[in-house]
């Protein structure tokens, strides 16, 4: 006899289950998502004991009719899909017609809902997956369902949980982002007496932020907004049979557009881990690999490597564009046109920092460092509505780490995670970042004006005044008193000036009087061979001299020779460590950073009157004059206000 038997209906949905249903976050997102596909506009969502016990979630949408209301916990059983070739353009959040028997297989969950059209509705009781109860009742029209007692018959499960706080945490978090992302619909949060999230309609993404977060959240990040018409369609080639006649068809098709919008976070935000990026596709929440790197990309050499920003981003494009049928929780996409897709997010956000060249205060909160909690301090809201402090942010790798935010204490102005902000006379300015993220600690970590904002544009119209201890540039302005790092002030500008002179091959180089002999590990010979290429199109004439040895004999204009060596050994011994392949791009820039820092003038250094200007005429004039290539600041700001306030003179 066979050994092979099919599953009965209950053991698959609770292997769907396993899947889908991962804490109590999940079905809150499950729930949500249908309510938002019902074309809800108001959306409240109750929990007890950060969800364990109850969540209830009631909603205004279409509601259901007594047989939809059955078929919705069969397996495989949606409204909003008919065949295959639907799941190439989704355009609702659900479809897969998993999600209710899953739920409903590991909880008591009880359903009640009315369409508009009728006058009474339907009851649904399912305990476990087994329906117990279907009635007829007076209800409002819309649709509410309370899930119980999660995981009541798979203790297993259960115990995986995690403390109810830290639970409430991530539904917190989620419904959070569902309600930044449709600002024009009411949401609603409730922890047993506590309001947590009282969100009417607004009329934008930027209202909502500030609605939630709190003006001084909206300042911390720029806006983005920017639009790319698609050039053509990105669904899978046809067989080679049907080409003709679809290419005709699309010939006639408008490919439509991809929408990027939202927010990023100023460069004085930093976050130790990634997990304050949210992004948003065709109103979906997802967590994307691709977008991740396109967003670290942008702020490359904007913020240093090991730290990250907070980014809400919103993205539109026709549902033939995203394959959203890749994971079984829906957290998952794949793009049609992936380069596309990354290089103009990469190019957007890039765009909104340089633009915006915001900068840093000089004034600092004396333990500001990166923090490692994701997301944003909800404000306003929370203040009202009284939050406890249930809302803990936590950072949990694996998880669904939609994490929320910790309240601040009702006195307490809002701010982001780490604290940043202003203490009004402090001419104070410590290192945030730690030791291994910022090596020079001597080197301060500034804040940004709460108060006023100005661009670095305002660079050039500095007077230098002179030097601290031979290693800052005291300047004034009408905008205040302004401290540039003299050493990253340089290499910043010379980062800039290397990488344009090479994208141009004009690089400039000089010979050396004597071909300077440099020993090297296997190691650093292996990198050597693989960047030999790049580094000459950099300046550098090397070639091997015996079986360890190069002979450098040109190196590029502004090196010392005796800087030559050192940084070929350091260069090298940093692409020795890295584990992934190089890419060209990294490369590049890498080359460029050291070259520039080798060459930058250094601290503890005296500079003549013009060679101060000079410099920071040249600094005005790089696109990114805020940080150098390794993310730490080049200019400090105390503006007109500290300084009068220190004065006591407002
Ligand atoms: N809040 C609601 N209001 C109206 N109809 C709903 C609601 N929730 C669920 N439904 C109906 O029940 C069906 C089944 O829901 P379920 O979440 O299980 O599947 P789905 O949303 O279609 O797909 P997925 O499993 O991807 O979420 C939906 O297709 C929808 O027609
Ligand atoms: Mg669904």
């Amino acid at each position: 006899m066979g050994r092979i038997h099919v599953l009965s209906e209950a053991v698959a949905n609770k292997i769907a289950a396993g899947e889908v249903v991962e804490r109590p976050a999940s079905v809150v997102k499950e729930l949500l998502e249908n309510a938002l596909d019902a074309g809800s506009t108001r959306i409240k969502i109750q929990v007890e004991a950060g969800g364990k016990k109850l969540i209830l979630i009631t909603d205004n949408g279409c509601g259901m009719v007594r047989d939809d209301a059955l078929l919705a916990f069969e397996r495989h059983a949606t409204s909003k899909i008919k065949n295959a070739e639907d799941l190439l353009s989704v355009s609702t959040l659900g479809f897969r017609g998993e999600a209710l028997p899953s739920i409903a297989s590991v909880s008591r969950l009880r359903l009640e809902t009315r369409t508009p059209e009728e006058t009474s509705g339907t009851v649904v009781d399912i305990n476990g997956g087994k329906m117990i109860r279907v009635e007829e009742a007076g209800l409002p029209a819309g649709t509410s369902i309370a899930v119980r007692d999660l995981f009541f018959n798979i203790p297993a499960r259960k115990k995986f949980l995690k403390s109810e706080s830290t639970e409430l945490s991530h539904i917190a978090s989620l419904v959070t982002h569902y309600a930044l992302a449709h600002p024009d619909k009411h949401f609603e949060l409730h922890s047993a007496t506590n309001a947590m999230l009282i969100a009417a309609p607004v009329a934008g993404h930027g209202e909502r932020v500030y609605q939630v977060f709190g003006k001084d959240t909206l300042d911390q990040m720029l806006p983005v907004a920017a639009v790319l018409p698609l050039e053509r369609i990105g669904l899978p080639q046809p067989p080679p049979w049907r080409r003709e006649e679809l290419d005709e068809q699309e010939g006639s098709r408008d490919p439509g557009e991809l929408h990027v919008h939202g927010f990023a976070s100023k460069p004085e935000i930093q976050k130790l881990n990634r997990n304050s990026m949210f992004v948003f596709v065709n109103g979906r929440l997802i967590r994307d690999r691709l977008i991740q790197h396109a967003l670290i990309e942008a702020y490359r050499y904007i913020l240093p490597p090991t730290v990250f920003p907070v980014v809400l981003l919103f993205m539109e494009m026709p549902a033939a564009e995203v394959d959203v049928n890749v994971h079984p929780s829906k957290t998952e996409v794949r793009f049609r046109q992936q380069t596309v897709i990354h290089d103009f997010v990469r190019d957007s956000v890039r765009a909104t920092l340089m633009k915006a060249r915001p900068v840093p205060q000089f004034t600092a909160e004396i333990n500001a460092r990166p923090s490692a909690t994701p997301g944003l301090s909800p404000g306003a809201v929370l203040e009202t509505a009284q939050a406890n402090t249930a809302w803990r942010a936590l950072y949990e790798p694996g998880g669904f780490s939609l994490t929320a935010p910790v309240a601040p204490p009702l006195s307490q102005r809002f701010q982001f995670e780490g604290g940043i902000a202003v203490d009004a006379n402090a001419a104070v300015s410590l290192a945030r970042a730690p030791a291994s993220v910022v090596p020079d600690t001597g080197c301060a970590t500034p804040l940004p004006d709460l108060d006023e904002e100005v661009s670095l544009g305002s660079l050039s119209t500095l007077k230098a005044l002179g030097q601290i201890r031979n290693s800052f540039i005291l300047a004034v302005n009408e905008d205040g008193l302004w401290i540039v790092d003299q050493h990253v002030a340089h290499e910043r500008v010379l980062f800039e000036r290397v990488l344009r002179q090479r994208s141009a091959q004009r690089v400039e180089s000089q010979r050396l009087l004597m071909p300077l002999l440099i020993e090297l590990t296997p190691a650093q010979q292996a990198v050597f061979a693989e960047i030999s290429n790049e580094l000459q199109l950099n300046g550098f004439e090397a070639e091997p001299f015996g079986t360890r040895t190069i002979a450098v004999k040109v190196s590029p204009a502004g090196l010392d020779a005796s800087q030559i060596e050192h940084m070929l050994q350091e260069l090298l011994d940093q692409f020795s460590r890295e584990e992934q392949k190089l890419n060209i791009d990294t490369v590049r820039a890498r080359i460029a950073a050291s070259i520039a820092c080798h060459a930058a003038i250094k601290v503890n250094m005296p500079l003549e009157q013009n060679k101060m200007e000079w410099l920071l005429s040249e600094l005005a004039k790089t696109e990114c004059p805020m940080t150098c290539p390794h993310g730490r600041p080049v200019v400090l700001r105390y503006s007109m206000k500290d300084i009068q306030r220190a004065f006591k003179r407002i």
